[in-house]
């Protein structure tokens, strides 16, 4: 591992710190062999002071046990009808697991508990079918979970329900997730399942607002696979009970879960609640993060070698595209008021970033900012992403004539012999 690598790690762990993260793993990430993997970054996480509570799935342990017994399950995911037999599975199968997990925790020194936290109620009849024992979550011992979390315990929270006859229900561990992530206002609801989060028709959704994956839904589900219509169902549910940031990624990717939390890459999904990117102006303390984000342009000639002392002075030009506190982007815009012209200069969108329309919405920003300035045009100079900006800005080849004569002279100064580009405003 390299130290920097650690310092990146380390800016995470005051926002993170007495947090709460709900895991729910699908039941065949269990039997992955990269499990282990993952339970040894549970350990990490509480290192940090994170606060993990484990929730797990068991559709593939019933569906082995129903095959090891020669029976069909009524129902795998609990969200279709149980019949007393597959109930009979899902105890058993459930309970399997939940030990297994345990065992895995105390392997790495973490004290964890299986835990009876979910009141559940029978589904009831769903259009002239009886659910029989599928159950809904009716109530989490939110009481009972946090005295656990505060001894330095993890709770495991099995795919069941118990009412207050003692009778037990199998609920579907994407609503128990999503539940448990509302009640103790967790930050962080991660669904670990066998897929690299959600596709929809064909196109993976990297981050994606939960008012567009709510349309989505709303409007064409049939464009998600099957299998993955419940999580997203209760990623929606759960942002929009105040979960601010809900993931599906893969448990078969080694490092998965702790690239999702500490780091900014789009690792399977991210669903968010609130506008957690957005451009604002850039402070004094953004200077270094300008030179070091730009500074592989720079090297490669696709931007000009700006000083410290050359941000400083114009700093008010300056802005940041930030995604959950940290720089990702920026751009400026230079302006020459007595022509009324705007440039739109240093535009850089970090590499783990690209291509999701970032360096447009920077274009649009500035664009916005130089009309209500009643510019009369943008300039760019660029020297390798001109298509760019004639493609996605709708910017026109321009000549240094176009420049206004301050930078007109900078321009034949600096032999970059950069193509001028222009976009009329008015
Ligand atoms: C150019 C840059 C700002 C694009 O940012 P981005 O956020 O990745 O771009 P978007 O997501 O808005 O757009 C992506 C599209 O632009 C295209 N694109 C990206 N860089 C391009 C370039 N240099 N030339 C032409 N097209 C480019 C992509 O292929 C993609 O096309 P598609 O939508 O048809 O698939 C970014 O790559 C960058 O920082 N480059 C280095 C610095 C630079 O050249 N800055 C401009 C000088 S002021």
């Amino acid at each position: 591992m390299r130290l920097t690598d650690l310092r990146g790690i380390l800016q995470y762990i005051p926002q993170f710190r007495d947090k709460t993260f709900i895991l729910a793993i699908d039941g065949a990430i269990v039997t992955d062999e990269n499990f282990a993997t993952l339970l040894l970054d549970v350990a990490v996480l509480w290192s940090l002071n994170i606060r993990v509570v484990l929730v797990h799935g068991a559709s593939a342990q019933i569906k082995a046990l129903a095959d090891e017994q020669h029976l069909t399950a009524s129902d795998l995911d609990g969200a279709g009808i149980t019949d007393a037999a597959t109930l009979k599975l899902a105890l058993t199968a459930a309970n399997r697991l939940t030990h297994e997990i345990l065992e895995g925790l105390s392997a790495n020194d973490l004290r964890a508990a299986s835990t009876n936290v979910i009141t559940a109620h029978p589904m009831g009849i769903i259009q002239g079918a009886d659910h029989l024992f599928t159950g809904k979550v009716e109530r989490v011992d939110v009481e009972l979970l946090q005295w656990l979390l505060a001894q330095g315990v993890v709770p495991v929270i099995p795919p069941l329900g118990f009412d207050g006859d003692g009778k037990t229900y199998r609920v579907n561990s994407d609503g128990v997730a999503a539940a448990v992530a509302e009640e103790l206002k967790a930050i962080k609801l991660i669904f670990i399942t066998s897929s690299d989060g959600l596709i929809h028709r064909g196109q993976p959704l990297r981050q994606v607002p939960v008012a567009e994956l709510a349309k989505l839904l709303q409007h064409d589900h049939a464009g998600f696979a099957r299998d993955m219509l419940s999580k997203t169902q209760h990623a929606v549910a759960a942002c929009r009970a105040g979960v601010p940031r809900v993931h599906i990624i893969s448990g078969e990717v080694d490092d998965g879960l702790l690239a999702v939390v500490f780091s900014d890459e789009s690792i399977g999904t991210l669903v968010y609640a609130n506008e957690y990117q957005y451009i604002r102006a850039a402070k004094k303390k953004d200077v270094r993060a300008i030179q070091l984000l730009t500074k592989q342009a720079v090297e490669a000639d696709e931007l000009l070698k700006r000083s410290r002392t050359a941000i400083e002075q114009s700093l008010g030009d300056y802005f940041m595209f930030e995604i959950d506190k940290n720089p990702v982007a920026c751009v400026a815009l230079h302006v020459y008021a007595e022509q009324r012209q705007g440039e739109l200069a240093c535009l850089y969108v970090s590499s783990s970033h690209e291509n999701q329309g970032i360096g447009r919405k920077l274009i649009q920003f500035v664009e916005n900012k130089a009309r209500e300035l009643n510019l009369r045009e943008l300039l760019v100079l660029s020297t390798q992403a001109f298509t760019y900006f004639q493609s996605k800005g709708g910017f026109a080849e321009g000549t240094p004539d176009d420049l206004p004569p301050p930078r007109r002279e900078k321009y034949e100064q600096s032999g970059r012999n950069s193509k001028v580009l222009i976009k009329k405003l008015t």
